[in-house]
């Protein structure tokens, strides 16, 4: 069916539908409900973690339960997933009980898979390739401190990630310059910067000086993210990109910083910068939930026209 309206990745979205999402998002953090009140009544969000969780996790439930919706949560490991039932079968099998399932999960292939077998609208809440979720609420957050996104510049300094990923497909679609800093054997795959940038982005991988000079926004996120295993190797190619007092300074005066959380402090970022006044970490993991509800209401009930 081609009429679901799945919440995949943001490079299958257009600008408008994101930014419409990000405006319901704060519509229902300014109170405004622009469904009314409780517009997700009778509906069910099925939440599945093949990976650990906090911030997903309550966000999504959280979120559906204010929209007057319900949630049932799945681990791999408490359901037949975990002995090898397939995704097709569980996205068969789950869309006939609920109205929408998100996933986190490793590779974006089952997330695809989920979304073809699936009659429900799927929400990608995190793989190893990206984490969209988390770019809108980190979109949302720098919109709130800063009054916009077209024409900033962010510094990406650290592992070339999933949620690098996911800022790599978000600069064509709001407008945004985005310098990388990784080191070698940990940078992002070329090819979504290059098809990034063919769509109007301004995506650059770059030294950590050049990255962070005139920055308005600095983020990172952990060296080490959930199933990587080369720890040590990580360590010694990432520790020059520590995110401390130093480096912030190299950003303008009035940067801010974000971090998806969790966090390793005094790895990726020192307590002084994390627990510092450019630090809005905890109102990017707050807006989690509010950008959510958008999500929600566009997969569950569209865009108000
Ligand atoms: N940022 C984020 O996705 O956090 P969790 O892993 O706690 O869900
Ligand atoms: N890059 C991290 C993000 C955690 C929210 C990971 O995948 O573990």
């Amino acid at each position: 069916m081609t009429d679901i309206r799945h919440f995949l990745d943001l490079d299958k979205m257009s600008a408008s539908e994101l930014k419409d999402i990000l405006a319901l998002g704060d519509s229902e953090k300014a109170g405004k409900a622009p469904f009314g009140v409780k517009p997700l009544a009778g509906k069910t969000l099925a939440l599945i973690f093949e990976k650990p969780s906090t911030r997903t996790r309550v966000s999504f439930e959280v979120g559906m339960r204010q929209l007057g919706g319900d949630v049932v949560t799945l681990d791999a490991d408490s359901s037949q997933l975990g002995r090898g039932e397939t995704i097709a079968d569980t996205a068969r099998v789950l869309s006939r009980f609920v109205d929408a399932i998100m996933i986190r999960t490793t590779d974006e292939s089952k997330l695809h898979e989920l979304a073809q077998y699936a009659t429900v609208p799927v929400i990608n809440g995190l793989t190893d390739q990206s984490h969209p979720c988390q770019i809108m609420a980190d979109l949302m957050t720098v919109k709130e401190h800063k009054g916009k996104l077209e024409g900033l510049k962010f510094a990406w300094v650290g592992d070339g990630n999933n949620v690098s990923a996911s800022f790599i497909h978000a600069s064509p679609k709001f407008g945004f310059a985005l310098d990388m800093a990784c080191p070698a054997g940990y940078r992002p795959n070329q090819g979504l910067i290059e098809t990034a940038n063919a769509e109007g982005g301004k995506v650059r991988l770059t030294d950590m000086d050049s990255a962070l000079a005139g920055a308005d926004v600095v983020v990172t996120d952990c060296w080490v993210s959930m199933g990587d295993e080369d720890y040590d190797a990580r360590m010694e190619a990432l520790s020059p990109y520590q995110i401390n007092e130093a480096t912030m300074a190299q950003a303008k005066d009035d940067a801010i910083f974000l971090h998806c959380l969790p966090a390793h402090r005094n790895e990726e970022v020192t307590d002084a910068v994390i627990d510092g006044p450019q630090s809005v970490v905890f109102d990017e993991a707050e807006n989690r939930l509010h950008a959510q509800k958008g999500v929600l209401l566009y997969c569950l009930n569209g865009l108000p026209s």
